[in-house]
């Protein structure tokens, strides 16, 4: 268990997987132990936990966890500060174009279902 998460009370994230903010944050912080330049997504942190999203309804929130852990991993070990801004600056962009592209899936998904029905 990684003591940088301890001391903040557990939350529930994913409804459909039953996954805690703790389980997501953990798995980050592996993938950021073995690469901590990769670019992880959501999917990447279910597949490693042996799920996936069912609604994808939690994954802005795992987003939003996996920039912020990914910025706490960072501030941590005390990398290059110049490197981190450039890589955080490329996984938030890369992560808001994932949301809206989610939320643009949403819309076509619903507006079909309107139209069936
Ligand atoms: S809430 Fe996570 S897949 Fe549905």
């Amino acid at each position: 268990m990684n003591v940088m998460f301890d001391e903040c009370p557990t939350m529930l994230v994913c409804s459909c997987n039953y996954i805690t903010d703790k389980e997501i944050k953990a798995v980050i912080t592996e993938m950021l132990d073995e690469d901590c330049w990769q670019l992880i997504v959501p999917g990447k942190v279910y597949h490693a936990m042996g799920k996936r999203g069912r609604c994808c309804g939690c994954f802005p929130n795992v987003v939003d966890l996996i920039i912020r852990t990914t910025e706490e991993y960072h501030a941590l070990r005390k990398t290059e500060e110049t490197k981190v801004i450039n890589f955080m600056e490329r996984l938030k962009q890369f992560h808001e174009e994932q949301k809206a592209a989610l939320a643009e899936r949403r819309q076509a998904l619903t507006a079909s279902r309107r139209a069936a029905g």
